[in-house]
């Protein structure tokens, strides 16, 4: 274990640089405490700004009192309550699905399905299944997916093909290059470092074609795309037997939890078949009334999805003016591009210094010489809280950094 001592040694040796983790005594309303300072977040993914609204308080409140504070074992094994079958129709309906299924955590739900997806039939072979077909699966992946579909993947054993980021070409390519195989596409819905929205309905149309299974991972657009914030089908206005919708509750719904909306039978298998689903404990009842509470809000509220994108279109018309290079500006992650690392990190320390929280995206969650400044827009940020960022990012546009600030 020296060699750990010896990492920490040199991460505490590069002061303002990477990540230390600092102490915080609140959480982000977007406005935060933090080492006796307040700080204003535009990190946090709260985009509808429900985490601290008094209704959600007090719906996690309610599922203590009913519930006590937790499960303490699986579904699978303890069985299952109302509140959380209402709850996975209540999110199939918005995904426009015959069902979904609750994981822990969004993390934890690419892990558990994109690991049982092609491995399901090995459970019920060993009590006495045999399949009509023995089946070969291959994984066409985006370059740019989260890491939790990477694991994901990594954990089924089953080859990968990498696309590059969005190039339906390329993908279309290595789809034809794979016959007799049964194919699964996934793709992140909104790429969270890059912040762009992947073609679905070339997607779909690729799955059809090649008779392929189509996995999105929606967590930056449930909540947030479409009229009602159903997500990237809405705001595509497109739908597939062949789509497996993956969504978090930890995003625009404030709370934590994941899922997959998603036919009956694949739902049913699952259940059976997914480890993380079955050998883990389920998410607490007080986040499951949390997250009804949500939906509840989002649905009567639209206001708030509009505040949202009202506060996106200002920051970004604000942050072109001055000339900065947008990786991407078709949602709520808004990255600028910034390139050297050092320079990466330490404008996220000057912005720190002057009360706010942005994170520095670097190698390797995006390619060397691609660092970026990821800014997260909430619906409650104020005029003032953008124009003193832009403010900031103006000062330091071209100029050297000033560390001193
Ligand atoms: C695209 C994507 N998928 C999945 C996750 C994991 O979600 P959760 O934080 O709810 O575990 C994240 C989290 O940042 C994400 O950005």
């Amino acid at each position: 274990m020296q060699e750990f001592r010896e990492i920490t040694d040199w991460i505490a040796s590069q002061e303002h640089t990477f990540h230390r983790i600092p102490k915080v005594s609140s959480l982000p309303s977007p406005e935060f405490e933090c080492e006796g300072r307040t700080m204003v977040s535009f990190s946090s993914n709260n985009y509808l700004a429900l985490a601290h609204d008094p209704r959600m308080i007090a719906a996690a409140k309610k599922g203590l009192d009913l519930f006590s504070v937790a499960n303490c074992e699986s579904r699978l094994l303890g069985g299952d309550m109302d509140i959380y079958l209402d709850l996975e129709q209540a999110l199939a309906k918005i995904k426009g699905k015959e069902t979904a299924l609750l994981y822990a955590t969004g993390y934890l739900t690419n892990i558990g399905v994109l690991s049982a997806l092609p491995n399901s039939g090995l459970l019920p072979r060993a009590y006495g299944f045999r399949p009509s077909k023995r089946r070969r699966y291959m994984y066409f992946t985006d370059e740019f997916n989260h890491t939790s579909i990477r694991e994901g993947i990594s954990l089924s054993g089953i080859p990968k093909v990498m696309y590059r980021h969005c190039d339906l070409e390329d993908l279309r390519k290595k789809l034809q290059a794979a016959p007799d195989v049964c194919k699964i596409i996934v793709s992140d819905g909104v790429f969270s470092m890059d912040g762009d929205i992947a073609p679905l309905p070339e997607l779909i149309d690729l799955a059809e074609e090649f008779d392929a299974t189509l996995y999105i991972d929606d967590a930056h657009g449930t909540g947030v795309l479409g009229a009602t914030g159903g997500g990237i089908t809405e705001h595509f206005g497109v739908n597939s037997p062949r789509l497996i919708s993956m969504g978090t509750l930890s995003k625009a719904y404030g709370a934590i939890g994941g899922f997959i909306a998603t036919e009956q039978y694949i739902a049913d298998t699952l259940r059976f078949t997914s480890s993380a689903f079955g050998f883990t404990s389920t998410m607490p009842p007080d986040q499951v009334l949390a997250v009804s509470m949500a939906l509840h809000i989002i649905k009567t509220e639209p206001q708030r999805r509009e505040k949202l994108w009202a506060n996106q279109r200002y920051f970004v018309n604000q942050v072109e003016a001055l000339g900065m290079d947008l990786v991407s500006k078709e949602t709520c992650i808004v990255p600028v591009l910034i390139g050297d690392e050092q320079r990466c990190e330490e404008y996220a320390y000057l912005l720190s210094q002057r009360g706010y929280h942005v994170d520095s995206i670097i190698y390797p969650a995006v390619k060397r010489g691609k660092a970026r400044l990821r800014f997260n827009i909430n619906a409650h940020h104020t005029k003032a809280h953008i124009d003193g960022l832009v403010t900031i990012l103006a000062e330091n546009r071209s100029a050297p950094l000033q560390m001193t600030a």
